[in-house]
């Protein structure tokens, strides 16, 4: 299943050094502005706080037009959803696609950097069951953004558990339901848009749901000895690089290994329910940081060692509607108010005093 458990590793210290993501040329870090909540902060001091991290890469989960506005002039890459009770009129009506890039998009193109729309958001576990109008409903979209020449990428954030199996990495493969309507023909139409694939991973839930098996150091990117996958050799030192490596495995297994990864959520909860095990501020703080760190000092996994990381934290603030145990409205960096609910510095200063990257 996984590693066996590893003495804790030495306290690290980092220090905030704000200008750091700036000069880094590793993989880039983005935050989800997630909205589930009616305590935020209006959507201009949302921006003026996220200038202060450095942060320069932002996931939305809609088209607000206020947000979008907000953001017009920064230079934040932008990415923009497309929601689930959207699908199946984009899928089967491509005036609506066209009107709802005239309307979301097109306004927006000259002065806010859209990057990417995300259509739909973990479509598999849509209780509504969206998933049959997801594909078309991408198609659309791309061929509406073609009408105005623009380049924006279209792609869907998969959440892990369309995985049948992620252990050892190099043995990941889909759910067998999905392959053949979903995941071969979203695979073949990022390939065709230049396009990636947006993978929501936690191993958080996968700390929570085996502690006894999975080491705490493993999944927060804390020193370990890593775990070695029997087929390949390759040794994983964090259970995130493990499960990004299932995914591809997964997808070279249907001969798709071109296409990239950016991991569109991960998170760790400050806060859950007495029996979400590891949730909590240090833990979240470390996950976070650590994860930062790694992905700004460069390079990608065992199986993708050129493609460094590219990870949208989530999220910006802890959401106080969002339904489900504790640990759902507590993946913040930030407090409603703006304060720090953990003092995870998003720059880093490496242990020993030198910048790291
Ligand atoms: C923050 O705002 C300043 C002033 O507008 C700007 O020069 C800087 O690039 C911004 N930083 C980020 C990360 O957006
Ligand atoms: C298709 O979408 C357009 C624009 O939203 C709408 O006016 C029209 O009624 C839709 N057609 C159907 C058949 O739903
Ligand atoms: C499912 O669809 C119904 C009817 O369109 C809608 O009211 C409801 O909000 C949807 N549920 C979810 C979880 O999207
Ligand atoms: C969702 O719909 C697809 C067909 O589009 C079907 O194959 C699948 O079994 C459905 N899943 C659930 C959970 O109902
Ligand atoms: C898109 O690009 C083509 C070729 O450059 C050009 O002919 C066309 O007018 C452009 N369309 C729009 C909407 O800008
Ligand atoms: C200290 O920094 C140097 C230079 O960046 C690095 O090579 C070395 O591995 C670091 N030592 C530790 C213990 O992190």
């Amino acid at each position: 299943m996984a590693p066996p458990p590893q003495p804790p590793s030495s306290t690290i210290t980092f220090i905030i050094f704000s200008s750091f993501l700036h000069l880094a040329l590793g993989g880039t870090i983005g935050v989800n502005y997630g909205r589930i909540a009616n305590n935020l902060p209006n959507p201009t001091q949302v921006i003026q706080l996220l200038n202060t991290t450095g942060i320069t890469h932002i996931k939305l989960f809609d088209t607000d037009p206020t947000v979008i506005q907000t953001l017009s002039g920064t230079g934040i890459s932008t990415i923009v959803a497309l929601p689930n009770d959207h699908l199946s009129s984009a899928a089967t009506n491509q005036t609506y696609t066209d009107t709802w890039v005239q309307s979301n998009i097109l306004p927006y193109t000259q002065t806010t950097t859209i990057t990417a729309i995300a259509v739909g958001n973990e479509v598999f576990s849509d209780p509504n069951n969206t998933t049959s109008f997801l594909i078309p409903a991408m198609k659309n979209i791309h061929a509406s953004l073609t009408k105005h020449n623009l380049t924006i990428k279209v792609s869907s954030p998969v959440a892990l558990n369309a995985l049948d199996n992620s252990y050892p990495p190099s043995a990941g493969s889909f759910k067998p339901e999905v392959i053949e309507q979903v995941i071969k023909p979203m695979l073949r139409f990022l390939r065709d848009t230049n396009s990636y694939f947006m993978l929501n991973a936690y191993p958080y839930f996968a700390y929570e749901a085996n502690p006894d098996t999975i080491s705490l150091d493993y999944a927060l990117f804390r020193d370990n000895t890593g775990d070695v996958d029997p087929n390949t050799g390759l040794v994983y030192k964090s259970l995130l690089e493990a499960q990004l490596d299932a995914v591809y495995a997964a997808m070279d297994a249907l001969q798709f290994n071109d296409v990239k990864i950016v991991v569109t959520e991960t998170g760790w909860p400050s806060s859950g329910d007495p029996d979400e095990i590891g949730a909590g501020k240090d833990n979240a703080g470390q996950y976070n940081g650590n994860l930062v760190r790694r992905a700004v000092s460069g390079g990608g996994t065992p199986l993708r060692p050129n493609d460094d990381l590219n990870v949208y934290l989530f999220a910006l603030f802890n959401e106080n509607q969002k339904p489900g145990p504790t640990s759902e409205r507590n993946y913040g960096l930030f407090y409603p108010n703006e304060e720090k609910v953990y003092d995870v510095p998003l720059s880093f200063v490496a242990v020993n005093g030198s910048t790291v990257g």
